[in-house]
């Protein structure tokens, strides 16, 4: 397994006024992992990123880059750290290729044209090195900012909300983008209200909500939860328990008297066939039957509502 670059442990932000943005965040970044944050409005994913990248104070908790404290040590930490804010800000007039250049100056490091070159021809900037920054549209404009993030060789960047009003294909364009780095060893952590942008992209997923870090899984292993399906039966009288006659089916009774039956899409059989042949065979009478899926955006849906509904003070938990 890939070493840890990122630490975070029981990060707290509490926001001048009393408001806690974070509640003790821990969360392990491996080297060269794609991790997808994900979470609504005011989850808390911005004050995250800005704690660690020093642009907010934290409350209480620590940060390590590669080992480097981010308190103590923070210009080695930083300098180590690539940020694409959520809100584009560049200056109109300035050409691309000096706004990016001025980017590496920031960071003390002595001029490297071929690195800037290499930057902006990833990011498919090169032609427009000599544009304004005015001259650019959105999508480009989110490219320069990229570019300015890595234009200091950062091990780890941070892309916050990269897509947030981009249209699809530029989306599409920017997940390309954003995978090349990884296979040039950069570390990403990205943000994003799209669950279909973490399906597309990340190795892991995060899910944030009210500050809180509420599951850390492996992608895949929230693809496989995906791709289970529900079949729901309802019988002409409402059940109690599975009846004799079908049981060896896996069938659960639902607390409305029906019978829910949980199967895998990708498996080679369902097993539905069998199933409703035994219905049939059992002269139980079928009355309605109702497939659901139950996708990533359920789970995560779920998750978000199910913690909102049990604190909504926005405090900690005592
Ligand atoms: N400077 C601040 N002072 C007080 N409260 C703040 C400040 N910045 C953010 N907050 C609050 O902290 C919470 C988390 O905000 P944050 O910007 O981190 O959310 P987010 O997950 O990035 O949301 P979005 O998806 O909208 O970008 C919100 O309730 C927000 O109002
Ligand atoms: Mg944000």
């Amino acid at each position: 397994m890939a070493r840890t670059i990122l630490e975070i442990r029981d990060l707290e932000k509490v926001y001048d006024g009393g408001f806690t943005a974070l509640h003790a965040v821990s969360l392990d970044i491996r080297e060269g992992e794609i991790f997808a944050l994900l979470g609504p409005n005011g989850a808390g994913k911005t004050t995250l990123i800005g704690t660690i990248c020093g642009l907010v104070q934290p409350s209480g908790g620590r940060v390590t880059v590669a080992g480097h404290d981010t308190a103590t040590e923070y210009r080695a930490a930083r300098s180590l750290i690539g940020l694409v804010p959520q809100e584009v800000n560049l200056e109109p007039f300035e050409k691309v290729i000096n706004t990016v250049r001025f980017s590496r100056g920031l960071f003390g490091k002595p001029r490297n044209e071929a690195l800037i070159e290499h930057v902006l021809r990833q990011l498919s900037l090169w032609d427009k090195r000599d544009s304004q920054i005015r001259a650019l549209s959105g999508g480009m404009k989110r490219r320069v900012l990229i570019a300015k993030a890595l234009a200091h060789e950062p091990r780890i960047l941070f892309l916050d909300e990269p897509t947030a009003g981009v249209d699809v294909e530029l989306r599409r364009d920017m997940w390309e983008v954003v995978r090349g780095l990884k296979e040039d060893g950069v570390t990403i952590i990205l943000t994003t209200h799209y669950i279909e942008e973490a399906e597309a992209m990340a190795d892991r997923v995060g899910v944030i909500t009210r500050g809180r870090l509420l599951l850390v899984e492996d992608k895949d292993a929230l693809m496989s939860r995906l791709g289970r399906k529900e079949l729901v039966i309802e019988l002409r009288e409402p059940l109690k328990a599975v009846p004799d006659e079908l049981a060896g089916h896996g069938l659960e009774v639902l607390g409305d008297g029906r019978l829910l039956f949980t199967y895998d899409t990708q498996a080679e059989r369902t097993g539905i066939t069998r199933l409703l042949a035994a219905v049939q065979a059992s002269g139980l009478h079928l009355r309605d039957v109702e497939t659901r899926t139950s996708s990533l955006e359920e789970i995560f849906v779920g998750l978000v509502t199910e913690e909102n509904g049990a604190d909504q003070s926005g405090e900690a938990a005592p």
